[in-house]
């Protein structure tokens, strides 16, 4: 069982198509551990409970990054988490926090990345004249929004589209490429642990 965390800032309905996936069964071998907003009024928080996932808001608090994260590392370890999902969480985590997690911290970001980073996304693909935007899941590195990229989709501008009809057309996408991408993620982990398992029974023969 792979135990996810999904760490919010506000709506969370990316998280909740995750949490949904994975209880239907349609995320395989994967538990909802815990869902973590730094908002202690971030709508998701209830829309997690009702799901029966347990909720925790570790609010900022004017404390440094590194002071912030690490009560959230502690909170994940606690719990045996294997995998971060980040889900409309606004904010850049820590180096400390990377690497408490190796190749185990995702993110969903509304554009087709390396293009259109940061904010304000939609209007500046309006802005830019863009035919075709989209959604990006990928790793979390250091840098925003620059980690390695896992799935992507695109979705058509339309004529007359404003930021908002933009928005809600590529999030309906997220729900579904967030939960595509994790089935990929956890099974290239059971694919990973498979080998190694042959290594070492190879080894200890
Ligand atoms: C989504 O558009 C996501 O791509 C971006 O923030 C938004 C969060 O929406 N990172 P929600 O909270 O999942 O509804």
């Amino acid at each position: 069982m792979v135990r996810i965390a999904i760490l919010i800032s506000g709506r969370g309905s990316n998280m909740v198509a995750l949490v949904d996936a994975i209880q239907s069964g349609e995320i395989p071998d994967a538990q909802a551990a815990v869902v973590i907003s730094d908002k202690v009024d971030a709508a998701g928080l209830e829309k997690a409970r009702e799901r029966g996932v347990e909720t925790l808001a570790v609010d900022r608090q004017g404390r440094t990054r590194e002071d912030h994260d690490a009560e959230i590392i502690e909170a994940l370890r606690i719990r045996n988490v294997d995998l971060v999902c980040l889900a409309g969480y606004m904010r850049l985590l820590s180096p400390s926090f990377i690497a408490a997690f190796p190749d185990g911290i995702l993110n969903i970001h509304p554009s087709l990345l390396p293009k259109y980073p940061g904010l304000n996304i939609h209007e500046r693909v309006l802005a830019a004249g863009e035919a075709v935007s989209g959604c990006t899941v990928h790793y979390v590195n250091e840098d925003l929004d620059a980690g390695e990229i896992i799935m992507q989709r695109e979705v058509t501008v339309l004529a007359g589209d404003t930021a908002e009809m933009l928005a809600a057309r590529i999030l309906e996408q997220e729900h579904q490429l967030y939960v595509d991408a994790v089935k990929r993620v956890i099974r290239q982990r059971e694919i990973l642990r498979g080998s190694e398992g042959g290594q070492r029974e190879k080894f200890s023969t």
